[in-house]
């Protein structure tokens, strides 16, 4: 498994091509509906940790109060310079989701998919930490891993698009689990990339990523400090509905 990832490092610039921002109206509708009933009292200020290309974040920008502030954290430099020239308005901000510390509290706090590149419990309780320490009392956070152990199934997906310069992408998307006991399975990645001028190049690269059971999740967000609760997504997408992970922060 190579790292870091190329995917998100010097190929960057391919994301909006990869996976286009359009595809993620429905899933960042219900995530807003699920970051509103997670927080109590005001949303007006979000953390997003691991916000890559801020897909989501420029959905939720249009569907949370007008007067949302978003932090959005990426530990990828590149990744964080795709989403600045999306979500202008928004705070940039370098880090890793497993110690970030900025000593702020949010009214909410959201991981999407970026959360399954915890590929341990170690890992995974880190992040939740993060999260956690995050989040002001009343407050909630939102995680919404692809997968968990209960939905996973070893799957194939292809896609791609064309920028209007000329450039574009298509990719193989390959998930398999060389163990189902233990806690990462692994997404081969192919990628085609051609270049407006007609240069074609191939990128292989393999993903590590973690997935956990119900049990697990629950147990975890529990020992970080939470109250949690599962949402199951309601979605018309040709694909297994996610589990929405929330957890509350008590007030003292
Ligand atoms: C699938 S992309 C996220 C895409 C995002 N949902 C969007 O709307 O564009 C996953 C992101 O997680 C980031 N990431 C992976 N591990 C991380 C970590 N430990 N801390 C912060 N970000 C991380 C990667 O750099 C990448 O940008």
């Amino acid at each position: 498994v190579s790292e870091p990832l190329r995917f998100y490092g010097e190929l960057a610039r391919w994301w909006p091509l990869v996976s286009p921002v359009e595809d993620y109206a429905e899933e960042a509708t219900f995530t807003a509906s699920v970051l509103r009933d997670a927080t109590g009292g005001p949303l007006q200020t979000l953390l997003e940790l691991g916000s890559g290309g801020g897909h989501v974040a420029w959905h939720l920008g249009g569907l949370l109060p007008g007067d949302v502030s978003m932090t959005l954290v990426d530990v990828s430099p590149e990744m964080l310079e795709v989403s600045r020239a999306r979500n202008a308005g928004a705070e940039h901000l370098a880090g890793d989701m497993r110690d970030l510390r900025l000593g702020r509290s949010y009214d909410a706090v959201l991981v999407h998919d970026a959360i399954d590149y915890m590929t341990s419990e170690d890992e995974l309780r880190a992040a939740l930490t993060t999260a956690y320490v995050h989040c002001r009392p009343g407050g909630g956070a939102v995680f919404v891993p692809d997968r968990t152990r209960e939905t996973f199934e070893e799957e194939a997906d292809h896609g791609g698009s064309d920028a209007p310069e000329g450039h574009g992408v298509r990719f193989l998307e390959w998930a398999w689990d060389p163990d189902p006991d233990d806690s990462w399975f692994l997404v081969e990645y192919a990628f085609v990339l051609r270049e407006a001028d007609g240069r074609v190049r191939s990128v292989h690269e393999t993903h590590r990523c973690g997935v956990f059971d119900l049990a697990t999740w629950l147990r975890l967000l529990t020992e970080v400090g939470f109250e949690p609760e599962t949402v199951d997504e309601e979605t018309t997408e040709d694909r297994v509905p996610r589990t929405f992970f929330v957890g509350r922060r008590p007030e003292p």
